[in-house]
């Protein structure tokens, strides 16, 4: 007997023999990413359901000298819940256990594998909200929005995913389990290593659990306002206190969204990019501006991955600079003249841009002439999406060695048989 076939009899014995999957078909879905970017292979899927399978299923993987790539809802969209080496994938959806919400403190305790549209879902049946939205609500996880640190269309409003977190349960690359789900929101106990789990991104352990902090319901409802601009920085003039949301899109995108959903046209010229406020207190939009308000247009906004991604497999950028420089990206971004379809859109308020090119037959130049200009600019090569293997290779390049030494002790602290998720920061 193989140490693999070792492994695979360990995994039957200890999750049953339906969750452990190594048929092609019935893996396909989980070694290619939602993009079409990346296909890997795997030796196998497994599926614990408790937190006890996922440190079977971990020390089987340490003592066979097997890695494994944690995967939720599979929406990451920088290959990194992919197996892109043979890794066993550990998925954690079948952990979707929902607690009861602390009305008084505002809190709640979830699996990882919950969705965050259910943990929506769940806050809203007591009049409360969960600060994170994004367009993948309904397939990514609680686990895999705190390994990414997902930002979303709230950031300006409520903070990214490390904000709402109040404490992680967490499988250790050597089976054991840390905990601190107490939903304590002070300690000064010394360095928290709960808080690296965040945007870890399935390098330092397995997040199996989560208590997040919810917020109250909001005293009015809403009001969504999409107003054309010409520039990007006339934009973010219309971010007020009150503001949830402040997205942007150019004109590719509306034209794309609007002849892939069979939308109307939502104003009646024609603009270089438009604004998406959402907020409590109408801002004062100027009369040369061009605006209307509806809460269906948020659909303009969030079904651009869907349709850039029926374009064609695009190369993803997501970056971000400082609020001064938005324009001088937007600028030296046309200038690339990059070949292929360019679609230009993002979370305006933290100066985020979701670059997307469908058609390009050099991948790796655009990244490096995009990266280049916003490393220029001060920027950030990966603003919320992490690095995965997407953006490794730029992150060591553009990263001081002071701080990778200090990211590298850290890898080996946690997890000095490198098992898990290989790839991720430190592959490519
Ligand atoms: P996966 O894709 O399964 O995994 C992502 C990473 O986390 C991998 O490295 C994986 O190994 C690790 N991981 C997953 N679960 C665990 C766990 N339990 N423990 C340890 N590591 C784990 N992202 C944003 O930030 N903002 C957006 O607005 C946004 N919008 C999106 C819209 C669409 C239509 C799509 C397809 C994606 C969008 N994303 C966005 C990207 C994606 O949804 C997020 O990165 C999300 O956090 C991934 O969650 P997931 O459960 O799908 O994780
Ligand atoms: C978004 O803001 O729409 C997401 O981060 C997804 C994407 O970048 O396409
Ligand atoms: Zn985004």
């Amino acid at each position: 007997m193989t140490s693999l076939d070792l492994a695979l009899a360990g995994f039957r014995s200890a999750l049953g023999h339906e969750h452990v999957l190594t048929d092609a078909d019935m893996v396909a879905g989980y070694v290619r990413d939602w993009t079409g970017r990346w296909t890997g292979h795997t030796r196998a899927v497994v599926r614990p359901g408790s937190v006890e399978e996922v440190q079977q299923v971990v020390g089987i993987c340490g003592e066979h000298f097997l890695p494994l790539v944690p995967q939720g809802g599979n929406t990451g969209l920088v290959g990194g819940s992919i197996p892109h080496h043979g890794e066993v994938v550990l998925s954690l959806r079948r952990l979707d256990r929902i607690g009861p919400v602390d009305e008084r403190l505002r809190e709640v305790t979830v699996d990882a594998g919950v969705t965050v549209g259910a943990l929506q879902t769940h806050a809203r049946r007591v009049g409360l909200r969960y600060g994170v939205d994004l367009a993948s609500r309904d397939s990514a996880t609680v686990g895999g929005t705190i390994a990414t640190n997902a930002g979303g269309m709230n950031v300006v409003a409520n903070g990214d995913t490390r904000r709402q977190v109040l404490g992680l349960q967490v499988v250790l690359a050597d089976g054991t389990v840390a905990s601190r789900l107490g939903g304590l929101s002070k300690q000064s106990t010394g360095p928290d290593p709960f808080q690296l789990m965040v945007g870890s991104e399935g390098t330092l352990g397995i997040i199996t659990a989560a208590r997040l902090r919810l917020l109250s319901r909001l005293e009015s409802e809403p009001m969504v306002i999409l107003v054309g601009v010409e520039t990007l920085s006339e934009g973010l003039g219309l971010l007020g206190a009150e503001s949830h949301a402040l997205e942007f899109f150019d004109r590719a995108c509306l034209e794309a969204v609007i002849e892939h959903r069979k939308l109307s046209r939502p104003l009646l010229a024609d603009h270089p990019f438009y604004v998406l406020v959402e907020t409590t207190s109408p801002p004062g939009v100027p009369e040369t501006l061009e605006a209307v308000v509806d809460r269906r247009l948020w659909a303009y906004r969030e079904s651009i991955t869907e349709t850039v991604n029926q374009a064609g497999v695009p190369v993803k950028l997501d970056v971000a600079v400082p609020l001064g420089r938005v324009d001088d990206f937007a600028a030296a971004v046309a200038g690339l003249r990059l070949e292929g379809q360019v679609y230009l859109y993002g979370h305006l308020a933290e100066g985020n841009f979701h670059l997307n090119v469908v058609g390009n037959p050099d991948p790796e130049m655009v990244v490096d002439e995009v990266l280049g200009i916003v490393i220029g600019l001060d920027g950030v090569i990966a603003s919320e999406h992490g690095i995965g293997v997407a953006k490794a290779v730029w992150w060591r390049r553009s990263t001081d060695p002071a701080t990778l030494t200090v990211q590298h002790r850290i890898k080996e602290a946690f997890d000095p048989g490198r098992i898990l998720n290989p790839e991720v920061f430190w592959g490519g």
